[in-house]
């Protein structure tokens, strides 16, 4: 059961939020939900609330998810992990090391709205995810026939994996 009147009284109405206070916000409504009380068994992709300036949403995973990268079209993002494990990948070019970053139940991590990223979710991932603005389009990106490609989506479908970028860009270190 999720008490979404408890959320809105932490969410500010008035202003866009930056990454930092989407990571504290996330955290702050994390500790409102109850873990016992969860509908386990189905993947799940719960709205939690969606305003002029934020949106959140409370997503459990019953497989590994890839969501590929991609944008935000300029949204920001604060993630909290409740349970079990996901990857934060920034997209980095120039042959360098690949930047992932891995959190575990209990934290955090924000990302800017102009970036592109990519995030793993381990089967059993507990996440909250909240955005600002509001997310008004998602870009993903792969490469097509050598050429980096984005391609515009619906704020509320999941991105696909880049498997072509992703090889483009190497092996994990
Ligand atoms: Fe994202």
């Amino acid at each position: 059961m999720l008490d979404r009147e408890r959320f809105a009284a932490l969410v500010p109405t008035d202003r866009d939020l930056a990454p930092d206070e989407c990571a504290a916000l996330a955290r702050s409504v994390a500790e409102l939900v109850d873990l016992s009380a969860l509908e386990r068994g189905a993947e799940s992709f719960q709205l939690l609330w969606r305003n002029e300036h934020s949106e959140a949403w409370l997503n459990q995973q019953l497989e590994n998810r890839d969501t590929g990268f991609h944008d935000h079209s300029g949204s920001c993002v604060g993630v909290h992990v409740l349970e079990g494990v996901a990857r934060n990948e920034v997209l980095v070019i120039g042959g360098g090391a690949r930047r992932i970053s891995e959190y575990g139940a209990g934290e955090s991590f924000s990302f800017h709205g102009s970036g592109i990223h990519r995030m793993e979710h381990d089967n059993g991932a507990v996440t909250i995810h909240v955005y600002s603005p509001a997310i008004s389009a998602i870009g993903h990106y792969d490469v097509v026939d050598g050429a980096l490609r984005r391609t515009p989506a619906p704020p509320n479908e999941g991105s696909p994996p880049s498997p072509g970028l992703t090889a483009a860009l190497g092996a994990e270190s």
